[in-house]
């Protein structure tokens, strides 16, 4: 329901992700850390809007809509819808989670142009740009893909660097290829509209020194740097075929239909989606424009869009008299370590994480991690676990739990008689002001903390009073322990949205904000019950037996004792090893020399013939013929691992060896159906029939 309230009006927002995919538990991040702070505003009883929506246009979309062969509308309403209904399974609490490719959205983008153009702001020129010839169309953005001119990254799309983060133009790649057929492109001229960028250089780096842009300092480094670069006039048009709003008047001017850049039209999405709830959602009870030029608007946003997000649209919006909003930058999530990855078992679209996990589990768990400061938020499932059963579970579930269980046990659920603690109030309330703070200053992990202080405070309290050995002496000791109750469950209702719920209800009371902060509570209580359950299990990457590297063949000798035997020595980076192998029937010395093969590395060093063996090499074998593995792409002492699995590191003994069965499929080595490979490529081995073994 639709409150209106007094006081600045607040605006939070997620970034808009593409509608080109599923989420994963990295994008649910920015969601949770945003709609955590717009929650907490809400219990402060401020007016707050919490905004999101979808970006449907450009060629992010149009590449994966080609790929799922639909058509780019269609593809990203139906993304759209997932997208909405992850985020809510993650109880981020839109007012409005609309899309880009909307009426108001095209309605403001055209304003927003229109206003540009009267500023004398926009301009036309004659630019290169990429066209494939085999795909007779002009390929914008990710439709092509080469090296990044500034860092050397390779498959790089032509519109930024995912390794060094810097915006592209497609012509800049080095040895371009269409991302639809593959073939090299050639250059062709066409006519371009540009925003004035440059003009703004000055004006964005006064703001960004200015008190109340308020940058992370990672972010101002980025700024100074990029500023320092100089900034070129950006290109805010596309050539057909794209997925986007066309250009009022391009088609006059230039000859050509053009679309609008989606970058030019997807932080706009920002403004038209309170457009769309204030007229639509609200039924006209707000105004946007209150939101935008009067009010506080506070972006969350990832790392990988900071360029867009801190000189693009800022010139923008100082272009067209709008305030510039608070932005706050997250970093990116791994997995245990590590860049999520699919081979490695660590990869877990939002819905997946759901069939294990709690979304509340994760909401905790990332709470208790973020701060203002940007770094990357590590999920390490050990941790992940011993945080939730240990601290959330142990410290603050239990307090919550023993004491409403023994309120409804033994006093006939009635919270009454409370007592007055005055010191421990008083610090209590010097907490609470602490957690207030943490939230505020975007400090959640302070927050968390401090908010478990308080749940020691109470069972420590509860542990000292022993209300089990005197109870009718201990009522009032024990509604001062539901009383912290009470203020536990407000405190942690941003992070916990269904936990407090729950608290709520199970003190008999409903919808309580901060200011119901307070001690002195008395009342009945509802069913108690247990408010969150431990995680039992985390995900287990799979253990595959042999430890195995890639090692350099040095030196290739007869065995002094026996006849098929060769003594290689092998380098493997850090160390040098003598392997004795028996490969003389199959390989000559100069099929041994200076490759590059793959070795097992914890094999039990013996004796062969009485020459020592400290390592083995492995060849694929169809009973006739005996292949090495490839990897001469790899570096010498690079691990090499099936997919989804980690290496074994303690020794094994050749027996054990035996047992394992690697085999040869379609040129791969295969191990229960998952390939093996180095850091940087397939391992392969040439003709060998299917099915032959590796030993
Ligand atoms: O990187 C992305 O997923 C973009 N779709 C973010 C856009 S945010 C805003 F500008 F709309
Ligand atoms: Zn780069």
């Amino acid at each position: 329901m639709f409150v209106k309230m007094e006081g600045t009006k607040n605006l939070v927002t997620a970034a808009l992700p593409y509608a080109n995919g599923q989420m994963h538990i990295g994008h649910v991040l920015e969601h949770i850390q945003a709609d955590i702070f717009a929650r907490f505003l809400k219990l402060l009883g401020k007016d707050v809007l919490y905004i999101c929506g979808s970006d449907m246009h450009g060629t992010p979309v149009e590449i994966n809509a080609k790929k799922a062969g639909k058509e780019p509308r269609e593809f990203a309403l139906k993304f759209w819808k997932e997208q909405k209904k992850d985020f809510s399974d993650y109880l981020a609490e839109y007012d409005n989670y609309y899309h880009t490719d909307t009426p108001e959205n095209k309605e403001l983008a055209e304003l927003f142009y229109s206003r540009l153009k009267e500023k004398n702001l926009i301009y036309t020129k004659k630019i290169k740009i990429i066209y494939c010839e085999s795909c007779a169309r002009s390929l914008p953005d990710r439709f092509v893909k080469g090296t990044c001119p500034h860092c050397t990254t390779l498959g790089q799309y032509g519109d930024v660097c995912e390794s060094c983060g810097v915006v592209l133009k497609g012509v800049d790649l080095i040895n371009p290829k269409c991302s639809l057929c593959g073939k090299s492109p050639v250059q062709r001229e066409s006519e371009h509209y540009f925003f004035k960028l440059s003009k703004f250089a000055g004006k964005l780096e006064k703001w960004i020194n200015s008190e109340e842009a308020d940058l992370q300092p990672e972010v101002k480094n980025w700024l100074k740097g990029w500023l320092e670069q100089g900034l070129d006039d950006w290109c805010i048009s596309r050539d057909a075929p794209y997925f986007g709003f066309e250009i009022p008047g391009a088609e006059e001017e230039t000859g050509e239909k053009k679309y609008f850049y989606v970058w030019l039209d997807a932080p706009i999405g920002y403004l038209s989606s309170t457009k769309n709830y204030c007229d639509k959602v609200a039924k006209g009870k707000c105004e946007w424009e209150d939101y935008w030029y009067k009010g506080k608007v506070h972006h969350f946003i990832g790392k990988d869009i900071s360029y867009f997000h801190f000189l693009f649209w800022p010139a923008i919006l100082m272009a067209v008299g709008i305030p510039i909003p608070t932005l706050t930058v997250h970093g990116f999530v791994t997995v245990n370590g590590k860049k999520m990855s699919k081979s490695r078992g660590t990869f877990f679209t939002a819905k997946d994480f759901l069939k294990e996990y709690s979304a509340e589990s994760l909401r905790y768990y990332y709470a208790s991690k973020l701060g203002k400061k940007l770094v990357d938020i590590d999920i390490d499932f050990e941790d992940f676990k011993a945080s939730v059963n240990n601290v959330l579970v142990g410290n603050l579930g239990n307090f919550i739990y023993r004491t409403l269980s023994f309120i409804d046990k033994n006093y006939n659920g009635e919270v009454k008689d409370v007592v007055e603690e005055k010191k421990l109030e008083k610090e209590v309330l010097e907490l609470i002001e602490e957690v207030k703070e943490g939230y505020n200053s975007l400090e959640y992990k302070d927050a968390i903390n401090k908010i478990m202080r308080i749940a020691d405070l109470g069972n420590s309290y509860f542990q000292k009073a022993e209300p089990w050995k005197n109870k009718e002496g201990s009522v009032g000791k024990v509604a001062w322990c539901a009383n912290l109750v009470r203020v536990l469950g407000i405190l942690i209702k941003p992070v916990l949205p269904e936990f407090s719920a729950s608290v709520e209800k199970q003190l008999g009371v409903k919808e309580l904000g901060f200011s119901d902060l307070s001690f002195g509570f008395t009342g009945k209580l509802g069913k108690v019950k247990i408010l969150v359950d431990k995680i039992e299990k985390v995900p287990q990457s799979m253990v595959f037996p042999l430890d195995m590297k890639v090692g350099l063949v040095k030196e290739v000798k007869d065995h002094p004792g026996a006849d098929s035997l060769y003594l290689l020595k092998v380098d493997f980076g850090d160390d040098e090893r003598q392997v004795v192998a028996g490969l003389k029937k199959y390989l000559t010395v100069g099929e041994l020399q200076r490759r590059k093969a793959v070795f097992v590395i914890n094999m039990k060093p013996a004796k062969l013939r009485g020459e020592k063996s400290e390592a083995m090499i492995l060849v694929g074998d169809d009973g006739e013929r005996v292949e090495l593995l490839n990897v001469e792409k790899s570096v010498v002492g690079d691990e090499v691992k099936f997919e989804g699995f980690t290496n074994n590191k303690k020794q094994i003994t050749f027996d054990d060896f035996k047992k394992i069965k690697m085999l040869v499929n379609e040129g791969k080595v295969v191990y229960e159906s998952k390939e093996l490979k180095t850091s940087t490529e397939d391992v392969l081995v040439k003709g060998l029939k299917d099915g032959s073994r590796i030993s």
